[in-house]
Order: structure tokens, then sequence, then C-alpha cells
């Protein structure tokens, strides 16, 4: 349901993509995995149209995204929780998880129901929404980040690097929640650098060097190939 056919990406004339082919099916969660500078995140940026890819398709439900502005790829159900949260510190949780449900601001009531889904989900962000962001702790805020992607209503979720700099338990449990996130329905694209507890969860994967897809496979083949053992699990 989401695609990307053969899609390039530029920054200047430094190609980033190269042809990048990859799908994920209704409710599959697919990992990207990849090195440090491989193009994961501008991936991300492509579909989520806050890059414009410079050739190629992406489609969502045989609408074509490629081309549309980040707001329209938010509409047609597509969101993106960005690398490095990309909170407002100084602004309260509330308020940031808010900004997420922008394209949805003239249903109040559909806003609010979000918001008690998003605080069932993560209980402390309801206790501390008056808190500002920047007063979390880090799994905190990266629970705003998540949050923040759900007030949109993605029915693709785009996760880049959720686990990046939080500690091995908070680790856990940002996995457990993409793990309920996806078995309540919504499809999952997931790039982490954690490559175990990725697949662990995983339909199927893909590995990625240098804006090239050079490996794919099922969970359970990537977990038991040796290259991938030690390249990203490091046993
Ligand atoms: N704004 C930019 N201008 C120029 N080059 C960029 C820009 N953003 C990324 N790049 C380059 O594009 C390549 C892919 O970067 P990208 O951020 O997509 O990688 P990544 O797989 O997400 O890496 P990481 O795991 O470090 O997040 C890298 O070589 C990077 O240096
Ligand atoms: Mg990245």
């Amino acid at each position: 349901m989401l695609t990307f056919e053969n899609v390039s990406q530029h920054y200047g004339s430094f190609r980033a993509l190269n042809g990048i082919s990859l799908h994920a099916k209704e409710g599959e969660l697919v990992v990207l995995l990849g090195a440090n500078g491989a193009g994961k995140s501008t991936i991300f940026l492509t579909a989520s149209g806050l890059l414009r890819a410079t050739g190629g398709s992406i489609r969502f439900r045989n609408q074509e995204l490629a081309g549309l502005k980040a707001s329209q790829v938010v509409e047609r159900g597509v969101v993106l929780c960005p690398e490095g949260r990309k909170l407002f510190p100084q602004m309260s949780v509330l308020k940031n998880l808010m900004l997420g449900a922008y394209v949805h601001r003239g249903d109040k009531a559909g806003n609010q129901r979000k918001l008690q889904e998003v605080f069932e989900l993560f209980p402390i962000l309801a206790e501390r929404r008056e808190q500002t962001a920047g007063s979390l702790s880090g799994g905190q805020q990266q629970m705003v980040a998540i949050g923040r992607a759900l007030m949109g209503r993605p029915q693709a979720l785009l996760l880049d690097e959720p686990s990046l700099g939080l500690a091995p338990l908070v680790v856990k449990q940002v996995f457990e929640v993409i793990q309920r996130i996806n078995r309540a329905g919504t499809t999952v694209l997931l790039a982490e650098q954690n490559a175990y507890a990725a697949l662990k969860i995983a339909s199927r994967a893909y590995v990625i060097e240098s804006g090239r897809i050079v490996m794919e496979g099922d969970r359970d083949t990537l977990l038991g190939n040796d290259t991938i053992r030690k390249a990203y699990i490091g046993a």
C-alpha cells in the first residue's frame, strides 16, 4: 500500500538516494537498516513531502505522494515522526501534541478523541500535559514525538530512529509501544540503528547502503543472515 519506485534524491549534486524501490503492505511493520549516512532519513523526508524527490514515484493506496506538500501527505494518512524528535521545548506537552493535529484542526471532537488515545498509550503525558516539553526526560520526549505523529491520524507511520539516545529500559518501552501501534492496525516503516530489537518486531526489512537497497528479506531470514548479524547486530 506504501510503495517507493525507483526514487532518487539529491542534495545539490550529491546523490543521496539512487533508485530506491521498496514497499510496506497494509498492516506490516517494515524496518530500514543502514549505517549512518546510508539515506534512511532522506527516504522519510522525501516520502513526507519535506524534500521533493528528484525522480521516481511514491504511492500510498494508489495516490501519488511525490510532489505533494508535507501537509497534503499527512492528509493522505502518511505521517512522519522525525529523527531527533524536533519538539518545541518551551511549549507545553499538550501544545506539542496538538501541533500534530494541525491538518485536522476543523475536527475538534475527533482531535479530543485522538488525544485521549495518546494519553491512554502514554499515561505519563497526561500527567505532564502542562509541563514544557523541554523539561521531560529523553524517553518522555520521544513519547511526545510519537504522540504528536499519532495526532496526525496516520494510516502509515514513518518512525525515524525513535530509540536514539535512550537508556536500554526506555528503548524496550518504545519498541513495545511501536508494536502496539502496529497491532492496532497502523502500517509502520521504522528506521533503526538498534537492529536486533527492530527486527524482532518486524515483518520484513530492507538494508540500505549509500542510497541503494542492498538486501531485503523477512524477519527470520535477516535475523539469521551472517552479514546482517556482523554488520548490524554485533553477534
Ligand atoms: N541537508 C543535507 N545536505 C547535504 N547532504 C545531506 C543533507 N542531509 C543528508 N545529507 C547526506 O545524505 C546522505 C544520507 O543522509 P541521511 O541523513 O538520509 O542518512 P541516514 O541513513 O538517516 O543516517 P543516520 O543513521 O546518521 O541518521 C549522507 O551522506 C548525508 O551526509
Ligand atoms: Mg537518519
